[in-house]
């Protein structure tokens, strides 16, 4: 089966254009099962000031205090999911949300309880689950939520999350939506980059915040044995007939899976 995992960000989900559906009708009938995990950032972000809970980022990761758990769980779960989920029903796709923290599908351990509080880093996907439904010919549309060996939920950046069950599943292709063309250096967009390239523009202060957990998730595919991981727009056309538009990160040759 022909995966495609597509990581959706918060920041782009109530933007999603007819042009980027048409692009995953595009990947549709070339044989490809979709996937999707999605963020939730600016929801999240009004919600903590709705109920005045501060907000504290390190490293481009959320702290994530019992409380901010709380918020960041009922808005992925209870709102981003069901708006990607009913978007792409909408759309005629057979999306079915899921839980990352229900039934153990999505472990974690903590990364730094002291610091960032209750968030997490994936240490296993049970991957039967997403193959049940796709042998089902089920959309998945997961939220970023695990849960850790003392059975507290964890706060997974939606972008590593990607990244972990990408790489768990061995899908054939890996796609992060965002609210930008893809990475943009001095004003440009770049159609390409390699794994250096984007250390050295970390470095330089030219790819920062959000754009950072993405470009490293990506690396961190492209380092288990996938050839490419894209980054594009959910706002435009990102495919069209086998033609891909925004930045492709690539491997050096030599690692193709
Ligand atoms: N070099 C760069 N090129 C493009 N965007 C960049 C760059 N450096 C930083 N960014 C920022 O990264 C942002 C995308 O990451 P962000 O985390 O905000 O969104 P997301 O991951 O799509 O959504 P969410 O975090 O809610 O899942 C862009 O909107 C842009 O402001
Ligand atoms: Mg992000």
């Amino acid at each position: 089966m022909k995966t495609i995992l597509i990581k959706c960000g918060g920041s782009v989900i109530d933007d999603l254009s007819t042009a980027f559906f048409n692009s995953l009708k595009d990947l549709e009938s070339e044989g490809y099962h979709l996937l999707f995990v999605h963020g939730g950032g600016p929801d999240i972000n009004d919600l903590l000031e709705l109920y005045q809970v501060p907000q504290e980022y390190i490293n481009g990761l959320r702290k994530t205090s019992a409380e901010t758990m709380e918020i960041v769980e009922m808005v992925l779960a209870g709102k981003t999911n069901r708006t990607l989920t009913a978007k792409l029903s909408s759309h005629g796709f057979n999306a079915f949300g899921i839980n990352g923290s229900d039934g153990g599908f999505l472990q974690a351990d903590f990364i730094d309880q002291e610091r960032l509080g209750f968030v997490g880093d994936i240490v296993k996907v049970k991957t039967e689950i997403i193959s049940m439904l796709l042998n089902e010919k089920y959309t998945p549309v997961i939220t970023p939520i695990a849960t850790a060996s003392n059975g507290e939920k964890l706060n997974i950046n939606a972008d590593f999350a990607a990244a972990a069950i990408a790489n768990n599943l061995q899908v054939d292709h890996c796609i992060f939506v965002t609210d930008v063309q893809g990475i943009i250096i001095n004003g440009e967009l770049v159609s390409q980059l390699s794994k250096e390239e984007i250390e050295s523009y970390i470095h330089a202060d030219q790819i920062t915040g959000g754009m950072i957990p993405k470009v490293r998730s990506a690396v961190n595919v492209i380092e288990k044995g996938l050839q490419n991981v894209r980054i594009v727009s959910g706002k435009e056309t990102f495919f069209n007939q086998g033609h891909w538009i925004g930045t492709e990160i690539f491997a050096k040759e030599g690692i193709l899976r």
